[in-house]
């Protein structure tokens, strides 16, 4: 045993020096657990301390408990060492320059349809109008019943109605408006109202939501001249030049009688709004009296203008929420 004293206390000193240039914490766990650990050198020696002459024991102790207490030293100077540099690198490596320029910040712009459907309103609101709204779930007599569409009328079949399972539904026009506004106020009524409407229709030219805006005048000898001049100032104002225009006969039921009106655009006529005079029977259910009262009614696809003032080909990129696509309506 005389002769393994001194071999511990120089394996020691080696341990001691290679832990000086140990770098990460791994290694400098797999060395310690070599020494110190259950089954480690130093563990070992202590072991074996009983197998020698009690005389010797007492010094031979000491020594493994020097060498022992040397490396538990050194491990834990090493280990805060090592520690220590790895905080300084994060440090540098994250450090926030306050003094770097900013990044810059993109300001956001009005959708399409939104600024589409705001020049609408506008453009009647000069000419008077005032602007209302309705809910966007409705029911069935302000959608239908109350705008002169008889139950099983073969016009609800070209409104492809999304219907709640208690009989409301997803307004299909702006038109139920038209309702809400009348009644409860007397004329001369003047009224424009915009908003989502919702049709089970979906492709290039159609969305299953999309947008409407709804114009009527309700007075004493309201004519169809007058809208006919109403619609050409509109047109006017909207497409900012003289944009030819027709009246094509049509049918609505709740306008009589009803027309279509189509633009010129390139070689084309392309439809923009549907409008008519207001049908005595709608009048009737808003309680305003057909004898003295008559007036005109209008409702256009905000897409459609949309489509047309900025030249989109596919209405669904209106919905894309693309911003290259968005933000060239800044
Ligand atoms: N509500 C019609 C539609 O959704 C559009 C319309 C046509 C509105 C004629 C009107 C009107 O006010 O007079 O297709």
């Amino acid at each position: 045993m005389s002769q393994s004293e001194p071999t511990l206390e120089v394996a020691a000193s080696a341990a001691v020096a290679k832990i000086a240039s140990i770098s990460t914490i791994e290694a400098l766990e797999t060395l310690r657990v070599s020494w110190l650990g259950k089954q480690g050198r130093i563990t070992d020696s202590m072991k074996k301390l009983g197998k020698i002459a009690p005389d010797q024991r007492k010094a031979e102790g000491a020594r493994i408990n020097a060498a022992k207490q040397q490396l538990i030293r050194s491990i834990g100077e090493q280990r805060a060492k090592i520690e220590a540099a790895a905080l300084q690198q994060r440090l540098d490596s994250e450090r926030v320059d306050v003094t770097l320029p900013g990044r810059g910040e993109s300001v956001g712009t009005q959708h399409p349809l939104t600024k589409t459907l705001e020049r609408i309103v506008d453009i009647f609101g000069r000419l008077g109008y005032v602007a209302a709204s309705g809910p966007e779930i409705e029911d069935d007599w302000h959608n239908f019943e109350a705008l002169n569409f008889p139950p099983d009328h073969p016009a609800r079949a070209m409104h492809d109605t999304f219907y709640f399972p208690d009989g409301r539904l997803l307004r299909t026009h702006t038109s139920p408006v038209q309702i809400r506004a009348m009644i409860g106020q007397k004329p001369p009524l003047r009224v424009v109202a915009a908003g989502r409407v919702y049709r089970s229709d979906s492709d290039q030219t159609h969305s299953p939501m999309f947008h409407q805006v709804e114009g009527f005048v309700v007075g004493e000898d309201i004519s169809f001249a007058d809208l006919k001049g109403t619609l050409a100032e509109f047109v006017k104002a909207f497409f900012e030049r003289d944009v030819e225009m027709r009246f094509r006969p049509s049918f609505f039921p709740f306008t009589e009688p009803s027309a279509e009106v189509d633009i010129r655009w390139g070689d084309r006529w392309l439809e923009v709004l549907g409008c008519g005079m207001v049908h005595p029977n709608v009048l009737r259910n808003c309680e305003i009296d057909p004898e003295r009262y008559t007036g005109f009614a209008f409702g256009m696809g905000v897409e459609r203008l949309a489509m047309l003032r900025y030249e989109v080909s596919d209405l669904r990129s209106f919905f894309d929420n693309d911003w290259r696509f968005l933000g060239q309506f800044g």
